[in-house]
């Protein structure tokens, strides 16, 4: 544990997304440092889904409005949210429902999410992480919607931590690297394409959803209390070869 164990006591926490993967690790992190967390998604029931005693899994789709506001305002207070949602549908996105659904789930749901919560942050003057990624930088022939998406989300942090500074309410992205999850779960079976992204990654191995959490943490957390509209790279060493 590298951060004291009452960082976040007394304080709420939504991860959207945070049923799997680098969403449910991060709800796991909160909750280990004294959130109580909402975490909420698809399959909350599910296998992947984070188990803690201050840690509640909701069904939710990020593309339906009504039901984002239904569960917020359920809500009393919301000091922490994350927007980790995500999907990539590969090649598919070259068709134009697959391309926007894509968006709406990756990029849109963010606004959407933060429109939402945005009252209750600046009561709290709470935080925002957003998730991106390396194809925030980088584009990708074989992911044309997930790469927009995330590209996106880098611009949306900058514009929404303008927008909420004045209320102190920060705003800030993780791009992780190559992370184990149940989303690239094929990819680190292929062992040729897992050996490419070793050779590549200085630090030399994938990273794991704590990786991730971790610095989610510190950008929440009162030491990044003048830290707003980055987005900070999580990934081995990746984006500097
Ligand atoms: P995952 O598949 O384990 O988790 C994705 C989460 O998004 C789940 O909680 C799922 O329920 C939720 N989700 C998907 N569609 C949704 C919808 N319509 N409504 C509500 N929730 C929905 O994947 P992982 O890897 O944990 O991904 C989390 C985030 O990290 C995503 O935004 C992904 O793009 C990003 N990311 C992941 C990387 C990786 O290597 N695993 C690398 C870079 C970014």
């Amino acid at each position: 544990m590298t951060f004291a164990p009452t960082l976040f006591e007394g304080r709420c926490a939504l991860v959207i997304g945070g049923t799997s993967g680098i969403g449910a690790g991060t709800a796991l992190r909160l909750a280990e440092l004294g959130a109580t967390v909402l975490a909420a998604g698809l399959r909350a029931d599910g296998e992947h889904a984070p188990m803690h005693d201050r840690v509640r899994c909701v069904e939710l789709d990020v593309t339906d409005g009504p039901a984002l506001h239904a569960m917020l305002s359920k809500e009393g207070s919301i000091d922490i949210l994350v927007n980790c949602a995500g999907i990539s549908r590969d090649r598919a996105e070259y068709e134009l429902d697959v391309f926007e659904h894509v968006l709406d789930v990756n990029l849109t749901s963010i606004m959407r999410a933060c429109n939402a919560a945005v009252p209750a942050l600046i009561r709290s003057r709470g935080c925002v992480v957003n998730v991106a990624s390396m194809f925030s930088t980088f584009g990708s022939a074989d992911r044309p919607a997930y790469a927009a998406s995330k590209g996106g989300v880098v611009q949306l942090t900058k514009s929404l931590a303008q927008s909420y500074a004045p209320a102190k309410v920060r705003v800030n992205a993780v791009a992780p690297g190559w992370i184990a999850t149940p989303l690239s779960e094929a990819l680190g079976r292929d062992e040729d394409a897992s050996r490419r992204i070793l050779d590549r990654t200085p630090l030399g191995h994938w990273g794991e959803p704590s990786d991730v959490a971790d610095a989610i943490v510190f950008l929440c957390s009162p030491a990044a209390r003048y830290i707003t509209g980055v987005t900070l790279p999580v990934d081995g060493g990746y984006l500097t070869v």
